[in-house]
């Protein structure tokens, strides 16, 4: 730890709220890795990984050493590097959930990010040490009971989102959630551009939240194959589908094929005895985009992309602010 003074979680949500680009390199399951958080966090995003991309807890521990020393992350009044984020799936289905509050504690990321179940447990242990707890929602109903939780921000899952989608309107959601919540508001679902960004705060929300535009990078953790079928799709290939995991999430057309599904029979939940869903689970050659799967048209590194939606959220604030 630095010996840099401690700043409140005021500052931290001001740091946020002023970032050069405020955008959140969101987490993938099975994509993100320790080198994407660092590439993001030292280009000015808040780079982010999901707990369980690590294989085992002993490895989340090695990573998250690694990402401190790396940024030299403090709670420090001189903001080398954008704060970094944790992901931590609060549902009851993650078995390695208890190891997974304890590297919390202990290496004291400044922000988590809370995924899937209530965000209770961890926003007690984080305001502990000072650092921020976004949840992700994909309902007013779940902003709500988040909100009274005690987050700092919410990360509104709109529809065209990659993974886990939501399925509402953002120009909605935001509105919606800005008559109750004056804390931090992340967007996600399609954000591809600096201008996306600018939009947002105008809309009133603070910061994009943005997936698969950071998929075919060469710090992501994406296979070969995964990284091509990117690159080969738009936005008519992306379809929802409750078959990997109960939960609707976008998928490449390819993906939908691959599990014996068609667009037209891709909600299985209502019709399981179709065909045999046992093996259906989130596996490395399911390839998972959201609805801006068509701006990805290279492979290039984070850095590079940070850049360009910082430039691009540039001139589009300077163009608003003349308008
Ligand atoms: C391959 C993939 C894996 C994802 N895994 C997670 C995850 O483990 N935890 C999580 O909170 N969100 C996960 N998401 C959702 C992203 O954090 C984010 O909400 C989404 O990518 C934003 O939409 P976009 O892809 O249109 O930019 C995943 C998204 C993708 C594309």
């Amino acid at each position: 730890m630095s010996s840099t003074a401690q700043i409140s979680r005021d500052q931290l949500s001001e740091r946020v709220r002023t970032l050069r680009v405020p955008l959140v390199v969101a987490p993938m399951f099975l994509v993100s890795s320790p080198k994407l958080v660092v590439a993001a966090c030292k280009a000015g995003a808040i780079g982010s990984m999901p707990t369980l991309n690590a294989k085992t807890p002993e490895q989340l521990d090695d990573w998250l050493a690694l990402v401190r020393d790396e940024l030299s992350w403090q709670h420090s009044a001189a903001w080398p590097v954008a704060p970094y984020a944790l992901n931590v799936l609060m549902h009851q289905s993650n078995a390695r959930l208890p190891h997974d509050l304890e590297a919390v504690r202990k290496h004291r990321p400044p922000i988590v990010i809370a995924s899937v179940g209530r965000p209770d447990e961890v926003v007690d242990i984080v305001h502990e040490y000072g650092g921020l707890v976004l949840a992700d929602v994909g309902s007013l109903k779940h902003a709500k009971r988040a909100a009274d939780s005690g987050v700092d921000g919410l990360v509104l899952l709109c529809a065209g989102a990659g993974g886990q989608t939501g399925r509402l309107n953002p120009f909605a959601f935001v509105e919606a959630t800005r008559r109750f919540f004056s804390g931090l508001i992340a967007v996600a679902g399609g954000i591809t551009h600096g201008r996306h960004l600018a939009a947002l705060q105008r809309l009133g929300a603070d910061l994009g939240y943005s997936g698969t535009s950071f998929i075919a990078t060469p710090e992501s953790l994406a296979t070969d194959d995964y990284k091509k079928a990117l690159l080969g799709s738009d936005i008519d290939d992306v379809w929802d589908t409750d078959a990997i995991s109960g939960i609707p999430a976008n998928v490449l057309r390819a993906t939908l094929t691959s599990l014996g599904l068609q667009p037209e029979t891709r909600w299985v939940r209502t019709a399981q005895s179709n065909y045999d869903w046992s093996n259906i689970r989130w596996r490395p050659d399911l390839y998972s985009a959201g609805h801006g799967v068509g701006e990805v048209r290279a492979e290039e590194g984070c850095a590079t992309i940070i850049g360009r939606f910082s430039e691009q959220y540039k001139a589009s604030s300077l163009a608003g602010s003349t308008s």
